[in-house]
């Protein structure tokens, strides 16, 4: 994209930190009701289009990319699931969502694809982004003038803003600007990682399969009609060398069941990586002028797909809030802003903590804990009230 001069982008409403889905989503948000932004993002375009992520939006976010008006691709190559699966030792059940809930359902739509067609919407809207903005920082915060510094193509950018909202990931500058005494983080580590491995093969199955496995967890997930997204649990320190995709293959098909493996259709793998699982929460999600949201504030593990979801419901939220305060003056919904999220992303962690705790295996784990977790499936697998809870939580909790 073409990024005009930064002295001409000395002043805006609203500095963003980072090109993610929450910092480009909150830029569209604004943009539509009126309200000017500016991206800053540290990587190149084609590093951030290029990025591979979870893939399941919930129905809130949907609604928020119809809002904003960037739907059409999606709209056109999402795959719409009503349901998804859950296997325990070769005992393979279905939640079907959309009946559990009164029709909610989830879209398959890869986060790189939203990425590139939120970046494409930015270039047409001629909203700004800065990409490959060296040395990020933020200024007076705690003030009524804050502003941001970077460094790009030899010259000194600076942007002078009402508001900085810190969507700049787990790494990221924001939440390490804020002085320590006044966050209080959670933390839990889990002993294992995920990996995982894109094909450009037809998916098993044309939903998704969970599979808890007395060798560990493995999901089978899709990108598109015809390419895959596989996982399997395997330790932090797994060395992929160990790993050619024959024995990643052989590995699904023990651990997602007969049926899945009967279907599997082999290839190549196109990517392959290890990712690291981990429950965090910071809090508040506001210093002063500065409001964090999406990863900078909280990380989810990704089994249920809650961190892009909660991403959105975050800039909900905030853009919700700067848009009354833009409207009114009123500060009431930039106070309340940190303390709504967070009841939401509590939920969102508690979800995902358990579901990982319910299907992966654990270096604790011994026959009676894993006899605890195939009781809480076959209960599941039995129980509509069990299923509805499941199925709320999957779809997404309310945005309220
Ligand atoms: N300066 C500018 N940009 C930065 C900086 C910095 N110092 N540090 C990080 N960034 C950029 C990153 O390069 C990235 O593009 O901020 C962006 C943050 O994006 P994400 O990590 O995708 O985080 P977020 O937008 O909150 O998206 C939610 O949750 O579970 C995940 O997969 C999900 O990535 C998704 C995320
Ligand atoms: C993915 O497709 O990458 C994916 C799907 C569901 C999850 C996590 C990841 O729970």
């Amino acid at each position: 994209m073409k990024t005009r001069e930064t002295t001409r982008l000395s002043r805006t409403q609203v500095a963003i930190i980072g090109a993610g889905p929450a910092g480009l989503l909150l830029q569209q948000l604004l943009h539509v009701a009126g309200v000017e932004s500016v991206v800053l993002e540290q990587r190149s375009r084609a590093y951030v289009e290029s990025r591979i992520r979870a893939g399941v939006l919930e129905q809130g976010t949907v609604d928020l990319l119809d809002r904003i008006g960037v739907n059409a691709r999606m709209r056109r190559e999402g795959l719409v699931h009503g349901g998804f699966s859950l296997v325990a030792d070769d005992d393979r059940f279905r939640v079907n969502l959309r009946d559990l809930t009164g029709g909610m359902n989830v879209m398959v739509y890869g986060q790189t694809e939203m990425t590139k067609d939120l970046i494409e919407a930015a270039e047409l809207r001629g909203t700004p982004v800065i990409f490959e903005a060296e040395g990020v920082a933020l200024h007076g915060v705690d003030g009524d003038r804050p502003f941001v510094t970077w460094r790009k193509d030899g010259q000194e950018g600076r942007l002078v803003c009402d508001f900085i909202a810190g969507c700049d990931g787990f790494h990221g500058v924001s939440r390490q600007s804020i002085p320590q005494r006044d966050l209080t983080t959670y933390e839990r580590v889990y002993p294992f990682g995920w990996l995982g491995i894109l094909a450009d093969v037809p998916p098993c199955d044309h939903e998704l399969i969970y599979a808890n496995h007395e060798r560990g967890f493995a999901l089978a997930s899709m990108r598109s009609e015809t390419r895959s997204r596989y996982y399997l649990q395997a330790p932090m320190d797994v060395n992929l060398a160990d790993w050619p995709d024959e024995r990643i293959w052989d590995e699904l098909a023990v651990r997602l069941g007969p049926a899945a493996a009967a279907n599997m259709r082999r290839g190549p793998s196109i990517e392959k990586s290890v990712a690291g699982l981990r429950s965090f929460v910071a809090e508040p999600m506001r210093w002063h002028r500065l409001f964090l949201a999406g990863d900078a504030a909280h990380i989810v593990p990704p089994t249920g797909a809650k961190g892009l979801n909660l991403a959105a419901s975050d800039v909900h939220f905030l853009s919700e809030a700067l848009l009354a305060y833009y409207g009114s003056g009123s500060t009431n919904a930039l106070d309340a802003y940190s303390g709504r999220a967070l009841k939401r992303i509590w939920k969102a962690e508690r979800f995902s903590w358990w579901f990982t705790g319910l299907t992966h295996r654990f270096p604790d784990t011994d026959a009676f804990s894993r006899r605890m977790q195939i009781a809480e499936l076959d209960y599941i697998k039995e129980s509509r009230a069990a299923q509805v809870t499941v199925a709320e939580n999957y779809v997404g909790l309310p945005l309220s």
